[in-house]
């Protein structure tokens, strides 16, 4: 993929704030300081288009990026950081959920995991939730550099069989290195070209 132009459009909190200009949407969703912001920047070749920290919590809105005036990245909140006030962490579940459940533009949610660790319950949870609401969903396995070569095969293993009941890809990723990028770009784009999933609504049964 050639990004010849990456822009911020806005953040937004409610519905009502979307941008409105219709093009398919892809969404990063993960734990707080897994990578999220970072694999953006990675994705579109700009050290700080979104803005990273080491410390957690940095996004707390939601935030729209277009590319190539072509399609739209959308970089989420985190969850599952205690430090962050108990009032802003509890608005943060609807704002996200609501997202997902109701942007007709969503064609993807990338499910960002951290290589270092095994999935938490929150990971799991939101796995879950994306696939009962079928959601099109990848999942990268990011700061896969911190992992040594020795450990990798046995780790992006075990983190896949955690997952129990994900269907989806799974690549290994670093924004550190670029490991991964094509692999990603591949899957945002055959997400965007495809016609509109029907998903929103609807639910699996059962
Ligand atoms: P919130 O906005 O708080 O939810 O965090 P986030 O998921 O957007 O994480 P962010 O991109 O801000 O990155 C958190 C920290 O991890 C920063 O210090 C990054 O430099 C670091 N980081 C992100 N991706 C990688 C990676 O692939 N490799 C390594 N080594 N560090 C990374
Ligand atoms: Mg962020």
């Amino acid at each position: 993929m050639k990004v010849n132009d990456a822009v911020f459009v806005k953040s937004a909190v409610a519905p009502g704030d979307y941008p409105s200009q219709g093009l398919p949407e892809v969404a990063f969703a993960g734990r707080s300081n897994v990578g999220k912001s970072s694999v953006i920047n990675c994705l579109v070749h700009r050290r700080a288009l979104a803005k990273i920290s080491s410390a957690p919590g940095k996004t707390r809105l939601l935030n729209f990026f277009v590319v190539n005036s072509a399609l739209s990245l959308v970089d989420l909140p985190g969850y599952g950081f205690a430090k962050v006030p108990e009032k802003v962490r509890r608005s943060w579940g609807p704002m996200v959920e609501t997202y997902l459940e109701r942007r007709k533009e969503l064609r993807l949610v990338v499910l960002l995991l951290d290589a270092r660790h095994e999935p938490t319950k929150q990971d799991l949870q939101l796995v879950e939730w994306v696939h009962q609401h079928r959601i099109p969903s990848v999942a990268v396995v990011t700061k896969i550099d911190k992992v040594s070569r020795s450990r990798r095969k046995n780790q992006m293993g075990t983190i896949l069989n955690s997952l129990r009941g994900f269907e989806g890809k799974m690549i290994p990723f670093s924004a550190v290195t670029g490991e991964g990028k094509a692999s990603l770009w591949g899957e945002i784009m055959r997400a965007c070209q495809e016609e509109r999933a029907e998903h929103a609504g609807k639910k699996v049964k059962g």
